[in-house]
């Protein structure tokens, strides 16, 4: 088994038990505790969270209690945001991680609320964590940031708004750093800030979060061209049926390949740099582990 693969399979399940014991917890209704974990239990990949786990792994440290709360949460939001963008009016896809979409299912106002009790839960949880109240109010200062109007939320905006419309390539990277880049930069983010001081570190490892996540998106882009339906629990050719601006609609096929390869590399790059000030140059790292698997899933 690959080390990203026993990785996955060692924290998936506790990951997946935080989210379900808080939310358990929380819950008054049934019917939306229910229609939560149907969209958490339907087999996303957990990428994000994983990312933030092995930012923490990166600095040697023991997972603990707090590092999967907080990775608890960042998965919460991600889902929320899965399953407001299929709602029809949205991105009004039927099909969403192998199984029919939340909407589809619990029908649209419990779609609705099932992403926002899991939105608001999210950050309910990392205000219950047991840290330190200035890394507490600093986690939910960046989770914010990144999920709110600053980042996913305003990257969501460009994306509904430019359906049909012709957006340059610099506007569509900005769009793809903030609908999907931000998330996964606050895994990194958040990993950073629980493992150490080091604003150097800070930086490299960010512009690697940064350049995952453009990654990220193209690769979901061209996946949506050249994906399977049963590999990826998605409809494929939604973008172009919606007119969306994507990597693939505006350097085609083999532009979007090389720009996905271009942020691998610059990735690694950074990465390199980072792993120098650890002293482990020579070491292989789940984070580039975690590059090598972007490319082959
Ligand atoms: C899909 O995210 C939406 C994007 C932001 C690209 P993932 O590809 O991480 O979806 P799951 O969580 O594995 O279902
Ligand atoms: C979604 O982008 C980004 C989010 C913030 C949810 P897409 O609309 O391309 O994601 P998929 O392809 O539906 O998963
Ligand atoms: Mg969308
Ligand atoms: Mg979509
Ligand atoms: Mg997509």
């Amino acid at each position: 088994m690959s080390r990203y693969k026993e990785f996955s399979k060692q924290n998936i399940p506790v990951i997946n038990q935080k989210m379900y014991d808080f939310l358990e917890k929380t819950s008054q209704s049934e019917i939306l505790f229910d229609s939560m974990v149907y969209s958490l239990d339907a087999g996303g990949k957990r990428f994000r969270p994983l990312l933030l786990l092995a930012t923490v792994d990166f600095f040697g440290q023991t997972l603990e209690n707090s590092h999967y709360e907080i990775a608890a949460a960042l998965e919460m939001i991600h889902t929320y945001s899965l399953i407001h963008d299929d709602l029809p009016a949205m991105d009004d896809d039927d099909l969403r991680r192998g199984k029919p979409t939340n909407h589809k299912v619990y029908g649209e106002g419990l779609a609705i609320l099932a992403g926002d009790a899991l939105l608001t839960e999210s950050f309910h949880l990392v205000a219950e964590m047991e840290v330190e109240s200035s890394l507490k109010v600093e986690l939910i200062r960046l989770l914010a940031k990144a999920s709110g109007s600053t980042g996913m939320i305003a990257g969501q905006v460009e994306d509904v708004l430019g359906e049909g419309k012709k957006i340059n390539f610099r506007e569509l990277q900005k769009m793809h750093q903030k609908k999907t880049g931000m998330l996964i930069q606050f895994a990194v983010e958040a990993g950073v800030l629980m493992s150490t001081q080091s604003f150097e570190m800070k930086k490299w490892l960010l512009e690697y979060a940064q350049n995952v996540g453009i990654a990220f998106q193209i690769r979901d882009d061209l996946l949506d061209v050249l994906g399977d339906e049963a590999a990826i629990g998605k409809k494929v050719g939604a973008d172009e049926a919606h007119n969306k601006n994507t990597y693939v609609s505006l350097l085609g096929i083999e532009g979007a390949t090389k720009a996905f390869e271009n942020h691998c590399d610059l990735a690694t790059e950074s990465l390199q740099k980072a792993k120098g000030l650890l002293n482990k140059s020579e070491e292989v790292t789940l984070l580039e582990i975690i590059i090598e698997e972007l490319k082959v899933i």
